[in-house]
């Protein structure tokens, strides 16, 4: 909420000087803003506290996003304690978000990357542990974005990684892509057409039919159909 009005805020003044809008057609209800993300992409279930992406002509602000299957469930770490299936997720989850915008993620200007160590450390954790941890953390999130699906090898996003005390429902990894200029000229929205964008339909696929969408990393098979 602060950060939509902090970011409207920049929006007018942005535009009071760049473009000489009218104020008077920027103040007021311009942001849009929805609950949940589109067909296939994980819902929330802990009661809709927040919106999962707002938009105005702008800019797309996406909230920041884990590893729940479609179901809405926290799916496990990876054996060994690996977050590669949340983090593929998260990415998956935000392309899909980027599709119903008419932009693919690489539109994405920068990110910030919450790895929150609780879920794995113990009574006999060391600050080391922790540091190596992270870092592999850090690796497994660099490797996802890497894949083709995502930014292959387009330049990167500007990012910021976090380590996190906690995050929401304890987990792990959180991402949340920062304000994203709204590039596409379309400007038609899958809320529109009410058509799911293919990320989401993948993702729907894999969490409840167990499809997985890459064998370059071993993601956990998901879903058993119900939820
Ligand atoms: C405690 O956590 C550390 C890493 O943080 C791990 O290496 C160790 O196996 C864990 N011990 C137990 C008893 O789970
Ligand atoms: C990235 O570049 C390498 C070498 O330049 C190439 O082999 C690889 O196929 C490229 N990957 C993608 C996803 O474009």
């Amino acid at each position: 909420m602060n950060k939509a009005i902090i970011f409207t805020a920049l929006t007018v003044i942005g535009f009071a000087v760049a473009h000489e809008r009218s104020l008077a057609t920027l103040i007021g209800d311009d942001v849009t803003r929805v609950v949940g993300i589109p067909s296939g992409a994980p819902p929330t279930n802990d009661g809709y506290a927040y919106s999962q992406l707002s938009y105005n002509n702008d800019f797309l602000w996406i909230a920041g996003q884990n590893g729940y299957d479609s179901c809405g469930r926290l799916v496990d770490l990876d054996e060994g304690g690996n977050i590669w299936t949340r983090a593929y997720i998260a990415f998956l989850s935000i392309k899909a978000t980027m599709e119903c915008f008419n932009m693919p993620i690489t539109q994405i200007p920068s990110t910030t990357v919450y790895l929150s160590p609780l879920p794995v450390t113990n009574a006999s954790t060391t600050p080391a542990d922790i540091n190596r941890i992270l870092l592999e953390w850090r690796s497994q999130v660099n490797v996802i974005q890497r894949l083709p699906e995502f930014w292959g090898n387009s330049t990167l996003p500007a990012r910021a990684v976090v380590g996190a005390q906690w995050l929401s429902r304890g987990d792990a990894v959180e991402i949340e892509p920062k304000a994203v200029p709204r590039t596409n000229t379309l400007r038609r929205t899958c809320l529109d057409t009410r058509v799911s964008p293919p990320s989401a339909q993948i993702l729907l696929r894999w969490t409840k039919q167990g499809i997985k969408p890459t064998t370059a990393i071993p993601l956990l098979r998901l879903g058993d159909n119900q939820c």
